[in-house]
């Protein structure tokens, strides 16, 4: 067991700095057989304050190496988030040999500007662009979080711009020309839009159907308070992007209250991967651990399905995890309200259930079961809803923080699958196909025993299966 006063609230496998604050993912980028997940962190302490690009490498998704501080605060402001890209065609003209990665992330000074920085030797230091900024501010305060994409054979970028994103593009990744805006009158405004995504995805895996997904996160405004993100889906020609909803329509990734600033990985072949901060504004910094404060969600396969209500986006665990899972147990039956649960232990968890609906009103599973506590995974059969009950799972670290949040989930004929990666502060639930995700923060006391339940009735558990993470 890892030392500190905080190390049981230490995730596992989820990635936490060594030390001090982090908030976004930035500038994940495939190079060269590495992952890299660059992150918004401060250096110095667990503030936020002193934004710099903190860097850890994986060449598995599921290990990852912390490595030196990528980016540091320079004349131009703090370093806030950003991407980065592999300029395969030496398009920027900064390599010579090889291709080498460029980021272009956000100047925070007295205003916010775009920079860029770039590394010829795959991506370990950096060194940032002499002609910086290379989107000077326009005049607006809020004007950060570039995400830059290859379409064609030119470079798109886009960024927040209050409560809009701005679009751009570029031969050579150093000259921007904006092209459009997208925003007004569509999904939700309760907040300031931040940290975009654009990919285009195949609907149940038919590449002849598809549909480009915008990514906009928003704080606050989020359907659980605070901070949350929302999508669009919709078609991008190479300059516009036009959403197919209803302008009033508001979907979001997810209606739990710690999965924000999602960034996706640009070149991975075959599939879109990504990971979110594992957090909230309205309490991310009162998080008691130390003496790191921030967790990444694991990283997860995106896809689009095809749902009663319309398409949707999905989320699951990439496949890489499995191969951190050892022995499981394994039951089955029935469980009710008033009978017998079978009890398991574990904190680090990867469970895998499936449900027959009965008459059970609600039904699930406890995990961080001890004294007086445990967190409730359900779901709420004549609601339809899955939920995290975190109540009464432990130390409270704000007003709203110990609520229920619940989402839309149909079952599958009579059957309800969850998928749980429980892992010593935290919760990512995954609904029937992924369709339905909750991604929660919770900071219990002493006890990790597991077990099923039912309210109102009984429930035919047909499997569940407990795999340790290691
Ligand atoms: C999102 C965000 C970004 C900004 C960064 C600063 O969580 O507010 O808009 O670039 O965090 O740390």
């Amino acid at each position: 067991r890892p030392r500190g006063r905080t190390a049981q609230w230490r995730p596992a496998v989820h990635f936490t700095p060594r030390r001090n604050w982090m908030n976004d993912p930035n500038g994940l980028v495939h190079h060269q057989g590495e992952y890299h997940l660059f992150f918004q962190h401060n250096p110095e302490s667990s503030d936020h304050a002193n934004l710099s690009w903190g860097h850890a490498v994986s060449t598995d998704l599921s290990h990852w190496e912390e490595l030196p501080v990528a980016l540091l605060p320079d004349d131009l402001g703090e370093i806030y988030s950003g991407s980065a890209v592999v300029d395969h065609d030496n398009t920027s003209g900064f390599f010579d040999t090889e291709p080498g990665l460029v980021a272009l992330y956000t100047s925070a000074g007295e205003t916010q500007q775009q920079s860029l920085a770039y590394s010829t030797d795959r991506g370990h230091t950096w060194t940032k662009y002499e002609g910086n900024p290379v989107i000077p501010n326009p005049g607006v305060a809020d004007f950060r979080d570039p995400k830059v994409i290859r379409y064609g054979d030119k470079w798109v970028l886009m960024l927040a711009a209050g409560d809009r994103i701005a679009f751009y593009d570029s031969a050579d990744l150093k000259n921007w020309n904006r092209i459009s805006e997208f925003g007004v009158g569509h999904g939700s405004h309760g907040g300031v839009w931040e940290c975009p995504d654009l990919f285009e995805l195949p609907v149940d895996g038919d590449t002849g159907r598809t549909r480009w997904v915008l990514i906009v996160s928003i704080n606050p405004g989020g359907p659980a308070g605070g901070s949350a993100t929302q999508y669009f889906l919709g078609d991008f020609d190479g300059t516009t992007f036009t959403s197919e909803a209803p302008p009033e329509e508001v979907r979001w990734v997810e209606e739990g209250a710690d999965f924000y600033a999602p960034q996706s990985w640009s070149d991975v072949p075959d599939r879109r991967i990504w990971l979110g901060w594992l957090s909230n504004w309205d309490y991310a910094k009162q998080v008691p651990t130390e003496p790191w404060r921030g967790a990444m969600t694991v990283p997860r396969t995106v896809g689009l399905t095809e749902t009663a209500s319309g398409v949707r986006i999905t989320q699951n665990p990439v496949p890489e995890l499995e191969s951190r899972r050892g022995k499981p147990q394994n039951w089955s039956g029935v469980i009710s309200e008033q009978g017998p649960a079978p009890e398991f232990s574990g904190a680090v968890l990867d469970i895998v259930a499936e449900f027959r609906l009965d008459t059970a009103t609600t039904f699930g599973v406890d995990v961080f079961v001890g004294e007086g506590q445990r967190t409730r995974i359900g779901y709420d059969v004549a609601a339809r809803r899955l939920f995290v009950d975190r109540t009464a799972s432990g130390t409270s670290i704000s007003p709203g923080f110990a609520a229920t949040h619940s989402a839309e989930l149909h079952p599958d004929g009579d059957v309800l699958r969850l998928r749980v990666l429980v892992d010593r502060s935290c919760v990512e639930v995954f609904g029937g196909r992924g369709e339905t995700v909750l991604t929660e923060l919770v900071f219990p006391g002493e006890g990790d025993r597991v077990r099923p339940f039912a309210t109102g009735g009984q429930v035919r558990v047909e499997s569940l299966e407990l795999y340790p993470l290691r």
